[in-house]
């Protein structure tokens, strides 16, 4: 007899899932990617049992929730025909090949760009040492947090639908006036899913193809990636010690990406007279400056030098900061503070884009901010973090000497480690991934041509015991 399905079926009796849906799962999946073709008899309910070793019932199952779906239609003769235009690889003529080729539609530029440009996800599987940009969650205040949003989500079943909530707005201002000496009226603060979101926004509004836009060398490859998508021309600025430098003949910038609190990747603080300079420069030029301070909160060493933006009374300044740094990754909430005069434009932006907050979220973070909270869990990571901060620089120091010369950033949750440049980081990093341990290499967040090479070391979410197990991973694999 001819078994259309002969070797095509495979159930097990040892999973959770009933044998009837495994049946009816995988006949789907061989009439939707055309193996089995339109017209085609299968075999009776009862033969596909004897067949199969399972029970008629199970197979009439199977059967009848498939002709209910349309994949297959029952007939006369017992036997189910396999339905016309149940297939999408035969239902476009290009058979097989069309449906093992979803790509053969013509992608954006913007996509195009994006598969080009080498920026690694954050997390590649469980998060370990020395993995960057991530706070300790163990130490957040989860209770409290877990009351902010249950009062939140109980006070916002009737919200307005705008996508910045006063609270938070006026609440982070208050916040960020105290710590960062920023003052902005709340409408100019825009609400986002993430400081990433801040940045696509700002690109989507300030910049044009083919536009000048200046980054840090190294730099942050979130936003490298955003602007080059966006058809920016992209240059790598180098860095002195002070930060971003402004001599040197380059084309003149339309934006300037700086994170001039603890500079990304190597921790440094621009001072304050390079930070005059730089708006100065901007105004000269006529360039906005997006000030990325992502986690400016944290500062060990003296005093924090003032942000930017606030320094800057010709409103040149756009200012971003996130969430998910200062409380836990999963506070997806980063914001934008916006010139007066863009306000309008960003909000108008931002709601085309859809880049909306849940006002749970927002209200259980202005009540979190607002009851002093935030602050304080703020305060006693500082502390914690500066510790750690100081366990890794002398661990390093003794697993693995003068092979690694560590900056030890004056705040910020990671530091950077230079190695000789005949050191291919890369490779280094690879090996360290397989040893345990993550340990981003420098020579990925490098936009102009050089020969620094080094590791990239998150420090802040690692207790002792963890920094120097890795440190050792370290050490192991770098001798
Ligand atoms: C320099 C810098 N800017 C922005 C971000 C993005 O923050 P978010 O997670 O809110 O998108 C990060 C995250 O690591 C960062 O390191």
């Amino acid at each position: 007899v001819d078994d259309p399905l002969r070797g095509l079926l495979d159930l097990s009796r040892r999973t959770a899932e009933p044998l009837a849906r495994q049946l009816t799962g995988q006949l789907r999946s061989l009439i939707a990617d055309g193996r089995l073709r339109p017209g085609q008899r299968l075999p009776s309910s009862r033969a596909l049992a004897r067949s199969l070793g399972i029970s008629r019932n199970t197979a009439s199952q199977a059967i009848e929730q498939l002709v209910a779906e349309g994949y297959l239609v029952a007939s006369q003769s017992r036997r189910p025909v396999v339905a016309e235009g149940a297939s999408l690889a035969t239902a476009t003529r290009g058979g097989k090949e069309a449906s093992a080729q979803p790509s053969r539609f013509r992608l954006s530029r913007w996509a195009q760009q994006l598969s080009r440009t080498h920026w690694p996800p954050a997390y590649d599987g469980r998060p370990r040492a020395f993995q960057p940009g991530l706070p300790d969650e163990r130490e957040f205040p989860h209770e409290f947090w877990g009351r902010c949003l249950r009062h939140a989500a109980r006070s916002s079943l009737h919200v307005d639908r705008s996508h910045n909530c006063p609270e938070l707005q006026e609440a982070l201002l208050g916040h960020l006036a105290d710590l960062r000496g920023i003052k902005a009226q709340p409408g100019q603060v825009i609400i986002v899913p993430s400081a990433q979101a801040g940045i696509a926004l700002i690109t989507r509004v300030l910049i044009e193809a083919g536009d000048v836009v200046w980054i840090e060398s190294p730099g942050y490859g979130g936003a490298f990636a955003a602007l080059q998508a966006a058809g920016a021309e992209v240059i790598g600025v180098p860095l002195d010690a002070e930060g971003l430098t402004l001599a040197g003949r380059r084309k003149t910038p339309r934006m300037i990406f700086a994170t001039p609190s603890h500079q990304y990747p190597t921790g440094r603080l621009m001072p304050v007279d390079r930070r005059l300079a730089l708006l100065q420069f901007a105004r000269k030029s006529a360039a906005a400056i997006v000030e990325d301070d992502y986690d400016g909160e944290f500062h060990y060493d003296g005093r924090p030098v003032a942000a930017l933006a606030s320094l800057d009374p010709n409103a040149r300044v756009v200012y971003l900061g996130t969430f998910s740094k200062a409380t836990i990754a999963n506070v997806r909430v980063g914001y934008v503070i916006v010139p007066e005069g863009l306000a309008p434009t960003f909000a108008l932006a931002q709601r085309h884009l859809g880049l909306a907050v849940a006002v749970t979220l927002q209200k259980a973070l202005a009540e979190f901010i607002g009851a002093g909270a935030y602050l304080s869990h703020v305060r006693r990571m500082t502390r914690l973090y500066r510790a750690r901060r100081d366990r890794l620089v002398q661990a390093l120091a003794a697993e693995v000497g003068d092979a690694l010369t560590v900056e030890s950033p004056a705040g910020g949750m990671q530091l950077l480690a230079r190695c000789a440049p005949s050191i291919d980081d890369v490779a280094l990093s690879h090996r360290l991934q397989r040893a345990g341990v993550t340990a981003r290499p420098l020579s990925e967040m490098l936009y102009h041509r050089s020969r620094e090479r080094g590791l990239f070391l998150g420090f802040a979410a690692w207790n002792e015991a963890e920094i120097d197990a890795g440190t050792r991973v370290l050490g192991r694999c770098l001798r």
